[in-house]
């Protein structure tokens, strides 16, 4: 299927999403990274999710949602419909992802519930299953966030770089993952 045709299948959501604008976090990443798995905590309207298939073309990615907007399974369907086996959907609160069994990801973007103690959960969880991490919502319009990042230490993370942009972007390498081998 043609992709412009494809992308006009994703539903409008309500809620705040990546845009072209956030292409820049992707290239690096995939310049200087190159992960081969990842996992997405906020599939939301698959935004963020499909560029991350089209511009890491090596990349399998779990993307986890709550499903907060009724839209989400159609997502999940348009997005297999595309991706095929490189797409994953997993429907769960986030804060039951450490009771799961889960391989060690490339990298673990975080962009889901943005309390409090879904993102310290998140932050946590990703501390242990991932070799680099992407926080959105970083630029300090999100209090929750704010305060996981303060509160929590981050003595094992190594900070690669910050974006302005949208909400604000930052990658951590994860010193605290030692594990090289393929996930
Ligand atoms: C900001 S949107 C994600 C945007 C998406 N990453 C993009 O840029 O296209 C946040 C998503 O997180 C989901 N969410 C909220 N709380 C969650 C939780 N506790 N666990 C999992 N997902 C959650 C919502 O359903 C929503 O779809």
């Amino acid at each position: 299927m043609d992709i412009v045709e494809w992308i006009r299948k994703l539903p409008h959501s309500p809620e705040g999403h990546w845009g072209m604008g956030h292409l820049p976090i992707v290239h690096f990443i995939q310049e200087e990274i190159k992960p081969q798995t990842m996992m997405e905590i906020g599939l939301n309207n698959g935004t963020s999710a499909a560029m991350w298939l089209f511009s890491c073309p090596q990349v399998t990615l779990m993307s986890v949602d709550i499903g907060i907007h009724k839209f989400i399974g159609e997502v999940a369907d348009i997005m297999r419909e595309q991706f095929d086996d490189r797409f994953f959907f997993l429907e769960t609160d986030s804060m039951e992802l450490p009771n799961m069994k889960f391989p060690i990801y490339d990298l673990i973007f975080i962009d889901g519930g943005h309390k409090f103690e879904v993102c310290k959960s998140d932050l946590k969880f990703s501390m242990e299953h991932a070799r680099y991490i992407l926080i959105d919502d970083t630029a300090g319009n999100s209090p929750g966030v704010n305060k996981v990042l303060k509160e929590v230490s981050l003595e094992s993370l190594q900070l690669v770089k910050r974006w302005n942009i949208g909400a604000g972007c930052i990658l951590y390498k994860n010193l605290g993952i030692t594990d090289t081998s393929s996930s």
